[in-house]
């Protein structure tokens, strides 16, 4: 039986992408790269900036994103979060 790991990114990892060439968002528990569609975002570059590094699931959901948003996400994936990314931004770890 081979042996399978999973491999979470971790909030240590996530936080350092804060840099507008290098900037990462977590949203539902999967990481994104943004950094090439910031400048591009219809909803002006500053609201993603705002939560660089960081979990913005809320404020992703809270918009109403249409599918084509959803389908821009799927072209920046990066991989699964850990958890702690999340509970971190909403205060429960
Ligand atoms: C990081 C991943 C994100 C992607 C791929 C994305 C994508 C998009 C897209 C395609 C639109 C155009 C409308 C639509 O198709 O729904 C949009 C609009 C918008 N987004 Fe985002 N978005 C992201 C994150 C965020 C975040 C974190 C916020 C924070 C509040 C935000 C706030 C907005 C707002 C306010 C609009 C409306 C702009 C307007 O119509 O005037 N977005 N976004």
């Amino acid at each position: 039986m081979s042996e399978t790991k999973e491999q979470y990114i971790s909030l240590a990892e996530v936080s350092k992408h804060t840099k507008q060439d290098d900037m990462w968002v977590v949203i539902n528990g999967k990481v994104y790269d943004v950094s090439k569609f910031v400048d591009e975002h219809p909803g002006g570059e500053e609201v993603i900036s705002d939560v660089a590094g960081k979990d913005c699931t809320r404020e992703f959901e809270d918009v109403g994103h249409s599918e084509d948003a959803v389908e821009i996400l799927e072209r920046l994936f990066v991989g699964d979060a850990d958890p702690s990314v999340s509970f971190y931004r909403y205060g429960l770890l």
